[in-house]
């Protein structure tokens, strides 16, 4: 592929980014707090893309930022830390004690009787899901001239994972779920000043009524869906592999872990591919050349081709520009650990309790580590068949608590992008900027109208 005839020189939107550091004072950090529950990603400041580590003190306690990758890698790998308590706060009502939220002995439990859920060969099982998801997509989008594709495609991040975990339709029996969801990404998903202040996840939720509320409705949802399959016919899914799992001595794992796993997948899994979805689909809108280019690769091998993960290899610009995506707009913008002992970390002093902070946003933007961070340049991918071997390329995490389902959502956004892209081109319909919005996870700042024109099929 000539790559210099890509997109050479796309900016796409971000938000303004801070002339100097906003913290330091304790009104500073109130600003902050109050930056970072509007907009996870809108309190950095310039000096925050050109240091690679950066140790600063919030609400009294300190903390480092971590961009420097080999720094990263270390924190991410070693025993000395744990998963930021705090930030799993707002996820801790919908998920309960699983994979996202436990540590130590329990996590690693959990990790191993999960594994055969995600390998290759049963993320190629689900396949079939992908497709009925992206299909169903196209079908409700038909006759269409314009779109909220942002809320289409959180209706069909769900729909595939509830196709995936449960062999259930987010339009059908998978509809209480949806609803939640949506009502929790809007509003308890938000981080709060307490999240900030406190010290886990159990610590000053007293403020915490609507999470709790949202979370035991959408904990008592997936109950049902579990309990009905219990005494039902077996459906060749990931609940059934979660059911079927058993521990190291032969036990089955139990109820409410079952229930928490399932919780766990679906509230990390959909919100995040839903924003994949959406930040792939207005880059592409803002560069239509690369849009053309990608049509033609999913024209030449339509989706409903694809059997397995093998098959999507005939498409490396889409996946390239997945990748693209992820660095532009990551997901889950920000994590961070929480030092367990007294350490370091690239020289500087880590005490016990310690927050390191891990931005991919910041570091996929970086002025240090890329070359034009900022531009939209997918065929800086191209050449990279395992992206993971780009050191400052994070949008999974790394280390042993790297995202468990990073390949299933890679095949899920590559199938419904291929199955929405032979069938419609997609244009923008008015020039506000789209700028990102982050809780938990990276939205847009608004919901735009997107203009769909159908794609006439060539006939054989
Ligand atoms: C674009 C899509 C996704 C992105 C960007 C993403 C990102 C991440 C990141 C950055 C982490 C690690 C956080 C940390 O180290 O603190 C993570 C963990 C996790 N993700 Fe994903 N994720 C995505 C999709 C999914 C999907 C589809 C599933 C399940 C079906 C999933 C399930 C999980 C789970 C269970 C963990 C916790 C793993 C552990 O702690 O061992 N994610 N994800």
């Amino acid at each position: 592929m000539d790559a210099t005839v890509l997109s050479a020189s796309l900016i796409p939107p971000a938000p303004k980014i801070h002339p100097l550091p906003l913290g330091g004072s304790l009104l500073g950090d109130l600003r902050i707090a109050w930056e970072m529950g509007r907009n996870l990603v809108g309190a950095w400041c310039e000096d925050d893309f050109d240091s690679l580590v950066t140790p600063y003190r919030f609400m009294g306690q300190p903390g480092l930022v971590v961009s420097d990758p080999a720094g990263v890698r270390q924190v991410l790998a070693s025993p000395n830390f744990r998963r930021a308590a705090k930030l799993g706060r707002p996820l801790k009502p919908l998920v309960g004690d699983s994979l996202l939220l436990t540590e130590g002995e329990t996590w690693k439990r959990q990790r191993k009787s999960l594994a055969p859920v995600f390998t290759p060969a049963a993320i190629g099982g689900l396949v079939p899901h992908f497709i009925a998801a992206g299909d169903t997509l196209v079908g409700r989008l038909a006759g269409q001239t314009r779109a909220n594709l942002s809320e289409a495609f959180h209706h069909t991040a769900l729909d595939a994972v509830l196709r995936a975990l449960f062999s259930r339709r987010a339009d059908q029996d998978g509809a209480v779920l949806a609803q939640i969801a949506r009502r929790y990404v809007e509003g308890p998903a938000h981080f709060r000043l307490l999240d900030f202040v406190s010290r886990g996840v159990d610590d000053l939720t007293f403020a915490d009524g609507d999470r709790r509320r949202l979370g035991g409705r959408w904990l008592a949802a997936v109950d049902a869906i579990i309990d009905e399959r219990r005494i039902a016919p077996r459906s060749g899914d990931m609940l059934d592999r979660l059911l079927a799992a058993r521990d190291e001595d032969g036990r089955p794992l139990p109820d409410q872990e079952v229930r928490d796993q399932c919780s766990s997948m679906l509230a990390a899994g959909f919100d995040t591919t839903s924003r994949l979805l959406f930040w792939a689909t207005y880059l592409l809108a803002l560069d239509p050349t690369t849009q053309d280019r990608v049509r033609a690769e999913v024209t030449a091998f339509p989706a409903e081709r694809v059997t397995g993960l093998d098959d999507l290899k005939a498409w490396p610009l889409l996946r390239a520009v997945l990748f693209e995506t992820l660095r532009l707009y990551p997901a889950a913008p920000t994590f961070g650990r929480q030092a367990l002992a007294d350490g370091e970390v690239l020289g500087h002093p880590i005490p016990a309790g310690a927050t390191v902070t891990i931005s991919p946003w910041l570091m996929h933007r970086h002025r240090k580590l890329w070359d034009a961070p900022t531009t939209f340049r997918p065929e800086r991918f191209l050449d990279q068949p395992h992206p993971w071997g780009l050191e400052a390329f994070i949008p999974f995490g790394a280390g042993p608590r790297v995202c468990i389902g990073a390949g299933f959502a890679l095949a899920e956004a590559q199938i419904i992008l291929a199955s929405l892209l032979a069938r419609v081109a997609v244009t923008l319909t008015h020039e506000r900027p789209v700028t990102p919005k982050a809780s938990i996870t990276l939205g847009p700042d608004h919901e735009p109208d997107f203009g769909l024109e159908p794609i006439v099929q060539a006939r054989p």
